[in-house]
């Protein structure tokens, strides 16, 4: 079977190297391949070439998530919701669109932190890019009650709180507003890209606020340990790193792909010490 992502620059993904284990232990044959597209190329035709050559299963990272779009041939609801694809399923010589980052992130906490998230738990998503509206999206959709945001850019967050479903009540925070209430939420996503290599000592808002036992996220996963998460710890929370949402966005994908379920688990160490060896 052939998969691949594609991407620029990719050189360094990690996918090739998760993939590889799900195809293993699934008794498949195939590969991954990087096709690594510098922006200026044209999508119509890296997308043709693509169909030709046979791919199954394609991933779709930065800068292509919402490029590629008005090239496929059909979108799965929630990708729709998004706007935004990280996994194409190639069947029939057609190729749908999905996004399993908001999934992958719930499976992770799933598994990480199990029974934790209900519709009652109160989130603040910190950050309104791409991975912050997967978040949103998905989160707002298993049933979210309270999630609110804090960005940079006001009105991003605002075009975000758009999508929740009726169920989700969302505010559109300031900094202090978000430091000064950081207690009252179970769950904090940081989604930014503040914190990772090599500007490591940064840290998008202060945490001296959290709540004991809450759960502080971060979807950064180079360092697995950001500032943030340290600070999380130091104020007793509990902390899920970003390469655990890596993981399950792909078990997610290669779920698509294979219609078969991976256990990844046993992935998140091994993974861990990868990361840690760069
Ligand atoms: P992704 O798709 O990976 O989420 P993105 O769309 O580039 O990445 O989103 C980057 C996020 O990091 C945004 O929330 C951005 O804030 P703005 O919407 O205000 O741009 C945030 N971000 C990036 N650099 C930042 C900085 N120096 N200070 C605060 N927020 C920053």
């Amino acid at each position: 079977m052939k998969l691949g992502l594609i991407g620029y620059p990719i050189k360094y993904s990690l996918s090739p190297w998760i993939h590889e284990q799900f195809l293993q232990a699934s008794g498949i044959e195939g590969e991954y391949e990087l096709f690594e597209i510098k922006p200026d190329t044209s999508l119509k035709k890296v997308i043709k070439d693509m169909k030709k050559s046979g791919v199954k299963g394609v991933n779709v990272t930065v800068p292509y998530k919402q490029q590629i779009i008005p090239y496929l041939d059909g979108l799965d609801p929630v990708a729709s919701s998004i706007g935004a694809v990280n996994t194409i399923m190639v069947a029939n010589g057609k190729m749908i669109g999905y996004n399993t980052d908001g999934v992958g992130y719930i499976k992770g906490l799933n598994d990480m932190y199990p029974d934790f998230l209900s519709r009652q738990t109160k989130c603040l998503i910190i950050g309104a890019g791409g991975a912050a509206r997967s978040i949103y999206v998905t989160l707002s959709k298993y049933g979210i009650k309270h999630m609110d945001i804090v960005n940079r850019t006001q009105e991003s967050a605002e075009d975000i709180a758009l999508l929740g479903e009726k169920h989700t009540a969302t505010n559109v925070l300031s900094w202090r507003e978000a430091e000064n209430k950081a207690g009252y939420y179970d769950i904090l996503i940081q989604t930014t890209s503040i914190g990772m290599k090599p500007k490591i000592n940064e840290m998008i808002m202060s945490l001296d606020n959290v709540k004991e036992g809450s759960v502080v996220s971060d979807i950064i996963y180079q360092p697995i340990h950001t500032t943030f998460l340290e600070h999380a710890k130091r104020n007793n929370a509990l902390i899920l790193p970003g390469h655990v949402m890596l993981l399950y966005q792909a078990k997610e994908a290669f779920e698509i792909w294979t219609n078969q379920k991976r256990n990844v688990t046993h992935l998140i160490e091994p993974l861990q010490h990868i990361l840690e060896g760069r």
